[in-house]
């Protein structure tokens, strides 16, 4: 594996040519480093499965450069989809659309429906934009982390999570720390309404204003599988306790207005919520890097991205068998 820390224009095109040539590329988007492979390339796809140690059966989702690019991959769109994508892409935005014959069983776990997304990342644009000007169609891009574990908001925990999984020819692209910090807001547009199928940056009160009506945050009766609903999903090593009070030796995240319990480590203390989301997986990540056994999290309650941030704070507290 080559880590990249000066992307310039050359080191881009080698990505993209890495890409084509079947290699995988890690690189960041505004919400979560992504582990990319050419969507098209089976043999590609299945290497992004091994390396994160994830079931076949859980969908990818295929990133691209501009909104043209949807037809190629998806059919039947319905006209909120559209409306969605004008007003939140490029951004943290990932639309479930019916397929189209491109988005073959390996990219969609054997549904019928295909993830598309378009990241506002500079670094992300430039690297599709070139892989699209070398004849590709779509980079598939899971968070660039062992499957369950925390996302990687730095190329430095894309390594961490992944380096060693790697081959020689694959790259990491470093792009900084991403800015948002949660993955994408997955919507499903697979019927006559849409639905949040996981919350995010775009937030409910966003999606309903686009479309001009109310919908519903979560559909039970979706049969659309998404992996992060799952339990033993965004989770550290260290145990994470929500909405208790830290004990000595123990890891500590809350807002700053929140002191730290005597002898806890503050791992972070975000002024705003937005803060919040951006720092999370990192400050987890922190409690990792020390060996802590327990971190308890205090997480701001409220609409909008609050509502993400308790969801994945959520799903990191619930109980594993082992990990
Ligand atoms: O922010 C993000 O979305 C990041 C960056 C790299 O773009 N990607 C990401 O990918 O979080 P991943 O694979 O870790 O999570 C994608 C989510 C999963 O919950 C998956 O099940 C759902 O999107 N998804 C993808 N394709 C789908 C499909 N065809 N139908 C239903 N759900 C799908
Ligand atoms: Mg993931």
């Amino acid at each position: 594996m080559e880590f990249i820390s000066n992307c310039t224009t050359d080191a881009i095109l080698k990505a993209a040519k890495a890409l084509k040539d079947g290699h995988l590329v890690a690189f960041p988007t505004e919400t979560v480093y992504g582990l990319g492979a050419d969507a098209t390339n089976e043999s590609a796809v299945s290497q992004v499965y091994t390396v994160k140690g994830r079931p076949t059966d859980h969908p990818l989702i295929v990133h691209i450069s501009s909104i043209n690019q949807i037809s190629r991959w998806a059919t039947d769109i319905p006209d909120y989809a559209i409306k969605l994508a004008r007003d939140f892409w490029p951004g943290p935005m990932t639309l479930i659309l019916k397929r189209s014959d491109l988005a073959k069983n390996f990219i969609t776990g054997g549904q019928e429906n295909v993830g598309l997304r378009i990241p506002s990342h500079s670094l992300a644009l430039a690297l599709l934009t070139q892989f699209e000007s070398l004849g590709g169609e779509g980079v598939a891009a899971p968070s660039a982390n062992r499957f369950g574990a925390v996302s990687p908001t730095t190329s430095l925990a894309v390594d961490e999570e992944l380096g060693r999984n790697l081959n020689d020819e694959d790259l990491i692209l470093d792009g900084g720390a991403c800015i948002i910090g949660l993955e994408s807001t997955v919507i499903d547009c697979t019927r006559k309404f849409p639905s949040i199928l996981r919350p995010g940056a775009i937030t409910l009160e966003m999606v309903e204003e686009s479309v001009g009506r109310k919908i519903d945050a979560h559909t039970s009766t979706s049969s659309i599988k998404v992996s992060g609903s799952l339990i033993n999903h965004y989770s550290p090593k260290a145990r994470v306790r929500l909405n208790e009070l830290a004990k000595p030796g123990e890891g500590f995240i809350a807002m700053a207005g929140i002191r730290t319990p005597e002898g806890a480590l503050r791992l972070a203390s975000p002024v705003n919520v937005e803060e919040f989301a951006r720092i999370l997986y990192e400050a987890l990540r922190d409690g990792d890097r020390v060996n802590l056994n327990e971190i308890k999290v205090m997480y701001p309650e409220g609409d909008g991205l609050a509502k993400a941030i308790k969801d994945r704070l959520i799903k990191s507290s619930m109980e594993r068998e082992s990990h």
